[in-house]
């Protein structure tokens, strides 16, 4: 392979850095530096390819300009908000991303957190190590049963949510901008319609300019009193201070949460109410799976390197063969 320079930014897991080494691409570990982005200006010249991984800084025009020789941004992970695909894809240069690899890990957990929010699962816990059971039985919670989800994002994931949620006998209702015409489910066109409906109101959709602060107050009153809501997808598609009031005021009975506006922080109001489940966005966090998507980080950049073309690009940077 002719020699193809790649700038890894982050700390990538050891199993990434390990098939990256093996690949025969040519690595700067930019993660080891101190100032791992001002590191870079060193070597910007010869960087063909960047490896992202947990991005501490997004991967903008301002960012990206000097490096005149980019081709291709290989990113670990599906959800590639923290990357301007659109910016790149006017300035030739290709996006990936890891989809459908996670598709059933990321399932398995939406389902984790939505039973452990609605039957306080966590709660139950701290209250038997808390020598609490002798005194009186947990309170009783509310049911899953004859109960109604609504994805926001009926994709990959919301799809594999579904046919989970669909064996626990919950009935299964969605918005995605378009109807998706190889399932039954209920569509409906707004998220607040969605919302109103729902007993569970389920996000699993991109993190973009269009669904930035998309559960608001407005949501979370249609969701109602009785209602709980789970977040998958990003930190970004909710109003954080709207939900911590409806929490608060009883507007909505409880939330489950993987990811924040703010990671790894999260607002210290959800650790501090107790109608909260909060995990630290371990979506995708089993090692097979982590090993499935730094496989195909690595694959895309290696097929690349050979002329292949990438196997994974995002839709704003489509693969267009040249003509030689
Ligand atoms: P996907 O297959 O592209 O599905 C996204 C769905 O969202 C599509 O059905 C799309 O339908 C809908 N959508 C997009 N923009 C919308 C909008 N403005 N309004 C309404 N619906 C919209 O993506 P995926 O692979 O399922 O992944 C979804 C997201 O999950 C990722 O982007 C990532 O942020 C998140 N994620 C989180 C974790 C975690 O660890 N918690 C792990 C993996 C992924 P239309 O195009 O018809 O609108
Ligand atoms: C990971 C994710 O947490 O794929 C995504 O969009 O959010 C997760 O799988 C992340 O990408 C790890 O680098």
């Amino acid at each position: 392979m002719e020699k193809f320079e790649v700038a890894i930014l982050d700390r990538p897991s050891s199993f990434l850095m390990s098939y990256a080494e093996e690949s025969g691409l040519h690595l700067y570990k930019i993660y080891e530096a101190e100032d791992k982005f001002s590191a870079l200006s060193a070597v910007r010249d010869k960087i063909r390819a960047i490896l992202s991984y947990n991005l501490a800084k997004p991967l903008d025009e301002n960012f990206l300009k000097p490096f005149r020789n980019l081709e291709i941004i290989a990113h670990h992970g599906v959800g590639y908000d923290a990357i301007d695909a659109t910016w790149c894809g006017q300035n030739n240069i290709i996006v990936t991303h890891t989809p459908d690899v996670l598709n059933d890990e990321v399932a398995d957990l939406a389902m984790g957190l939505l039973l452990a929010t609605v039957r306080q699962l966590p709660q139950a816990d701290a209250y038997l190590r808390a020598g609490k059971w002798q005194q009186a039985s947990f309170p009783l919670t509310t049911s899953l049963q004859g109960r109604r989800l609504g994805i926001f994002g009926l994709g990959r994931i919301g799809k594999a949510i579904a046919k989970r949620a669909e064996s626990f006998g919950l009935s299964i209702a969605y918005h995605n901008r378009k109807p998706v015409t190889d399932c039954s489910y209920a569509y409906y066109s707004s998220l607040i319609e969605l919302a109103s409906v729902s007993d569970i109101l389920l996000l699993i959709a991109p993190g973009t300019a269009q669904t930035y602060q998309i559960a608001n107050a407005e949501v979370f009153e249609a969701l109602g009193s009785n209602g709980i809501f789970i977040n998958v997808a990003r930190g970004s598609l909710v109003d954080e201070s709207a939900l911590i009031k409806a929490l608060k005021e009883g507007t909505i009975l409880a939330a489950g949460l993987d990811v924040y506006e703010n990671e790894p922080n999260s607002n210290p109001n959800f650790v501090n109410l107790s109608n909260t489940v909060l995990l630290p966005h371990v979506g995708s966090a089993s090692l097979p799976t982590r090993q499935a998507m730094a496989r195909l980080v690595v694959d895309n950049l290696k097929s690349y390197a050979l002329g292949n073309g990438p196997l994974t690009p995002v839709p704003e940077t489509p693969w267009l063969r040249k003509v030689v």
